[in-house]
């Protein structure tokens, strides 16, 4: 699985034939600017949305249900029907709330879960939460009729137990080697973050963001010298 935010990313993400699109609330970060995903609400997500819909992929596209969208059942699943009407196939939401799950599966809609580190709630980036309670947690969800989940930053032993365990799949990022599936965020995959971001667990493919940079300098300096344009573009 791999981030998408809008038309281009959607229809890279899809040609390089990704399994899962998703449309993250992680857009506030490398989207918008904001220091927190807490930042970002069902305007601007539904906007991403439907541009990533917009690139009509064959990966399953997932919207993420940004901060306070979910807050109570009906609340979620009026926000979950408004993103399947932008073009998503499933949604994703952080953590356990029975209830709200219970709402969102009984009206057949598709529900991937995300525990561990929790980006919308205050903890810190490290997960105190023992094995049990990760467990438990994953273990809840999959009853609830959640179809995949979304380990963040949960360490690597206790990512294999859930995975080895549950029937669902797991999707990892910074969760180690034994997920069943892995996820990272485009811009940190292809280097094309705004602000340094280097954590362990990431591996960047590209450094998209210096070569674009080299690319706008040369098509300044050639605007400056007089180089470009040239007579082949002129009508
Ligand atoms: O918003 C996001 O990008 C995410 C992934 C990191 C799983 O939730």
């Amino acid at each position: 699985m791999l981030t998408a935010y809008d038309f281009p990313s959607a229809s890279i993400a899809d040609k390089a034939n990704v399994d899962l699109i998703l449309v993250g609330d992680s857009a506030a970060n490398v989207i918008h600017g904001f220091k927190s995903t807490k930042e970002i609400g069902m305007e601007e997500m539904l906007l991403h949305v439907k541009a990533c819909a917009r690139a009509k992929p064959k990966a399953l596209l997932v919207a993420d249900m940004p901060y306070n969208s979910y807050s109570n059942p009906m609340l979620a699943l009026e926000n979950a029907k408004k993103f399947l009407e932008a073009g998503a196939k499933a949604i994703k939401l952080e953590g356990f709330d029975p209830k709200v799950m219970k709402t969102l599966t009984e009206n057949k809609i598709r529900v991937m879960g995300h525990i561990g580190y929790l980006p919308q709630s205050d903890k810190k980036p490290i997960v105190k939460k023992n094995e049990e309670t990760l467990l438990e947690e994953a273990t809840n969800l999959e009853s609830a009729g959640c179809e995949w989940i979304v380990l963040e930053l949960v360490p690597e032993k206790i990512a294999k137990k859930i995975s080895k365990e549950l029937s669902i799949s797991t999707i990892g990022i910074g969760s180690g080697r034994y997920c069943s599936g892995q996820v990272l965020v485009f811009h940190d995959l292809l280097g094309l973050n705004a602000v340094e971001f280097k954590p362990k667990y990431l591996k960047q493919y590209a450094n998209l963001k210096k070569e674009a940079i080299n690319a706008v300098k040369q098509y300044a300096k050639e605007v400056r010298e007089g180089k470009f344009p040239q007579k082949k573009n002129c009508y």
